[in-house]
């Protein structure tokens, strides 16, 4: 469509996207097919056919069990490789990835074969698409707060390939606060914050992400809507939300997309960004996200260029690279 090409001509940087969901069902297959490992799917089709969540808890439980086929550092490589490809295509400029590193090391693969793999082709991709890019070590929250300190101590040794630290996974009943002392430690050591929070946490997580873990991006943040003052707050410091519209439907955090608050947010004035998430699990990548808010919400062509402004403004780029985009 005529909307869709221009938004892929429109530069957008990507905040919000965990590379392990960017693992097609193809390559879920003919990695199980190189190492040997046994599927719970008969066909790529059956396994696409699976994707069809009641909520969060839900798709994590099939985002684990896919991420086990990636084994060494080609598997990496390869899923990166494919992800920036894709990006390209859309548009994509600018790439602020998350990775898992506990869903690898819990298997027995060294945290360094996993960075090894997603940085390589991040260099790569650099170099022959011209995408830059920084990379996000994720907790998984579930997992106690000692064992996210375990896992930035393992990462130390990478600490110049890592500019900063998120915390993803099961929600509710795992707030901020329960991982304090590891972001105050990430901090000193000079790691950038982030947090998923408000996705199906409550409002308060997206303050206490902010007080407590002194996170400077918001991933989601949907549910700011639920206390007017901060939602205030949020457009008076301009603090970024890295929304996945996508994900927020596929997830049942909205019925339909006609009642995403994206629209709504983005006129109030915050920096409100669009992002893919999981793009293998939740049926798209960026330029379907902007595609899908742009039809449900009527969003005009000037509203979506700010959408992808804001993409860059939420970014870690160095100021001088950032105002190229802008
Ligand atoms: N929320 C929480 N954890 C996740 C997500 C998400 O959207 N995607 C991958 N891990
Ligand atoms: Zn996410």
């Amino acid at each position: 469509s005529p909307l869709a090409a221009w938004l892929r001509g429109l530069p957008k940087a990507e905040l919000h996207l965990h590379i392990e969901g960017t693992l097609e069902p193809e390559m879920v297959f003919a990695l199980a097919d190189k190492h040997r490992v046994p599927l719970a799917y008969a066909s790529v089709d059956a396994l696409r056919r699976a994707y069809d969540f009641d909520d969060l808890q839900s798709f994590l439980d099939l985002y684990y069990a896919g991420a086990d086929v990636l084994r060494d550092e080609v598997d990496f490589h390869a899923m990166t490789a494919a992800y920036l490809r894709r990006a390209a295509a859309d548009g994509v400029v600018h790439v602020e990835i998350f990775f898992d590193p506990q869903t690898h090391t819990a298997r027995g693969i060294d945290i360094g074969t996993v960075i090894g793999g997603i940085h390589r082709a991040l260099v790569e991709g650099e170099r022959e698409l011209g995408i830059s890019h920084r990379l996000i070590l994720c907790f998984l929250r579930h997992l106690s707060e000692a064992e996210a300190e375990a896992t930035l101590d393992a990462a130390l040794p990478y600490r110049t390939l890592i500019a900063g630290v998120g915390l993803d996974s099961s929600e509710r009943g795992h707030p901020p606060q329960k991982f304090a002392r590891v972001f105050a430690r990430a901090a000193s050591l000079g790691f950038k914050r982030v947090a998923h929070a408000g996705e199906e946490g409550p409002a308060a997580y997206i303050r206490d992400a902010i007080d407590v873990l002194d996170v400077c991006r918001i991933d989601h943040g949907v549910r700011c809507d639920e206390d007017p003052a901060l939602v205030a707050q949020l457009a008076a410091t301009r603090m970024p939300l890295t929304v996945c519209p996508l994900s927020n439907t596929k997830l049942k955090v909205y019925a339909q997309m006609q009642q995403h608050n994206i629209g709504r947010l983005l006129r109030a004035g915050l920096c409100v960004t669009v992002n893919s998430d999981d793009p293998a699990y939740f049926g798209g990548y960026v330029v379907d996200n902007y595609l899908a808010i742009a039809d449900a919400l009527s969003l005009s062509r000037a509203e979506l260029a700010q959408l992808a402004r804001q993409s860059f403004e939420a970014s870690w780029l160095d100021d001088a690279v950032r105002q190229q985009w802008i």
